[in-house]
């Protein structure tokens, strides 16, 4: 999917939308066209900017925490599908599925090529406290079969914080974490826009599944923006300088009728 930002799929008509978004068909083009002759999630010919011990270690930190994010959404993702109510969502869960294996893949072989000999053992030293809570939460609701605050977790609250983040880290990136973003901030999009899709239909049918989505959104907020914030602190970006997660959460929220 082309464009410049979340609102790209909200200008489709709805039965378009649900023909767009939740098709392998259409996910399989999509992904082909934008990661075609890639060597693990990056252009092959960009070379290693020059960095610091400080920037270098940084940037570690960074893609240690990213890769529990993505390992969060590649378990919840697919033990979603068990429990999706309808087939467009289990096969679109499929393709996040595959979207999210990806991604586990792409941070932690940037962690190699930053020069760390044990991605795996570099997360599970460095990877943020907010960021396992987060995952830990994420899974609480899947484990529990709660559909729609699990979904709203991980396709609203999650993939929102990081299409924030990783859009303001590929501002100031070296070229070739800027290039794996913005690749996997593509698919990001696209997660998003399946979260919003199905809860925004579930809301509309049903009251009470409003209210009750109001009070995970709640109980979500601090522990979204605690992970927001780690991640800021990990990429350095100046407290000044920090694009508003809230102003993006909110937006989604906003159009979800949820307060
Ligand atoms: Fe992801
Ligand atoms: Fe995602």
């Amino acid at each position: 999917m082309s464009g410049s930002g979340i609102d790209d799929v909200h200008a489709l008509e709805p039965e378009d939308f649900i023909e767009e978004v939740h098709s392998f068909e259409h996910w399989f083009e999509a992904v082909e066209g934008y990661l075609k002759g890639l060597d693990h999630g990056h252009l092959p010919d960009v070379a290693e900017a020059l960095l610091t011990a400080e920037e270098r270690d940084r940037l570690i930190a960074t893609f240690c925490s990213y890769a529990v994010a993505e390992t969060a959404a590649l378990e919840a993702s697919s033990g979603l599908i068990a429990i999706a109510p309808n087939r467009h969502a289990k096969i679109f869960l499929s393709t996040q599925t595959v979207d999210e294996g990806r991604h586990v893949e792409v941070m932690l072989h940037r962690l190699r090529e930053l020069g760390v000999p044990d991605p795996e053992a570099e997360v599970e030293r460095r990877a943020g406290p907010s960021v396992r809570n987060l995952r830990k939460k994420i899974l609480q609701l899947v484990e529990a079969h709660e559909w729609d605050a699990a979904i709203f977790a991980q396709n609203v609250a999650l993939e929102t914080m990081e299409y924030t983040v990783f859009r303001a880290h590929a501002r100031t990136a070296d070229p070739i974490t800027r290039d794996l973003l913005e690749r996997v901030l593509r698919d990001e999009r696209r997660h998003i826009g399946f979260g919003e899709n199905e809860l925004g239909r579930r809301i509309r049918e049903d009251k009470k599944r409003r209210l009750w989505l109001g009070t995970v959104k709640s109980e979500l907020d601090s522990l979204v923006l605690q992970t927001f914030e780690e991640a800021m602190e990990e990429i350095g970006v100046p407290r000044w300088d920090r694009p508003s997660l809230g102003r993006d959460y909110l937006e989604t929220v906003n159009r979800l009728g949820l307060v």
